[in-house]
């Protein structure tokens, strides 16, 4: 079941870049599972103007995990932000992927948090975007805490305690681009923030429907 997921969300994937693609991508029905699927270039947000390769390792990656994030709704940043720090001696099971994406998550936090502590102190900014900016760096402290938390739980394998914190978690990662989206104002760190959402969803995918102490 979840192997097939994981299938149905790459080639709807490879079917969804295939067009950005510089040689044709081969047709999803003929396509070996996954090999063939090496890397693909990302249709550019508007605005961005550098093409963004974005390489994942489905031939490397261990089965378990693919399945993993398989059943996650970001799979790709669920490897990719995992994959590197997965020592050899790392059990591949739920609960040890919960802990290094809980992990990865907290470093992006601290480099969100950087990044808009520096617009901040830019004079250059905007007042009304300072404003948001505050907002964000209280929502980024919040995640750091919470996150803690959810740690903590994890080492008393404290199942509902966890649920919470990892649900709490995806308020507080939306306080941020809410608070541009109602003042209208286009989010200077669009980008890092909209990162940070889809691993807390998975975070929350992961040790909701996956992790059983
Ligand atoms: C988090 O950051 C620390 C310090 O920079 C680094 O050693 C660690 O590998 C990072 N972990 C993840 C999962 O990103």
């Amino acid at each position: 079941m979840a192997i097939n997921h994981f299938i149905l969300v790459l080639i709807s994937l490879s079917c969804l870049f295939s067009f950005s693609a510089s040689s044709p991508a081969p047709s999803p029905a003929s396509a070996p599972f996954p090999s063939e699927i090496q890397s693909f270039n990302f249709p550019e947000p508007e605005g961005q103007k550098h093409e963004q390769e974005l390489t994942i390792l489905p031939v490397s990656a261990d089965p378990s995990l693919q399945r993993i994030c398989g059943d996650t709704d970001h799979p790709i940043e669920c490897l990719t932000t995992t994959v590197p720090f997965l020592g050899d001696d790392v059990k591949i099971e739920p609960v040890s992927i919960l802990k290094v994406g809980l992990e990865a998550m907290g470093n992006k936090t601290r480099e969100a948090l950087a990044e808009a502590s520096l617009l901040l102190l830019d004079p250059s900014t905007q007042e009304a975007v300072a404003s948001c900016l505050e907002t964000c760096i209280d929502s980024y402290n919040a995640i750091l805490d919470t996150n803690q938390k959810a740690l903590e739980a994890i080492a008393i394998r404290d199942l509902y305690q966890l649920s919470m914190e990892l649900s709490s978690n995806v308020e507080n990662v939306h306080a941020c681009s809410d608070a541009f989206e109602e003042a209208e104002l286009e989010s200077p760190i669009k980008e890092i923030d909209a990162l940070l959402e889809k691993m807390i969803s998975n975070s929350l995918a992961i040790g909701i429907d996956m992790v059983h102490f």
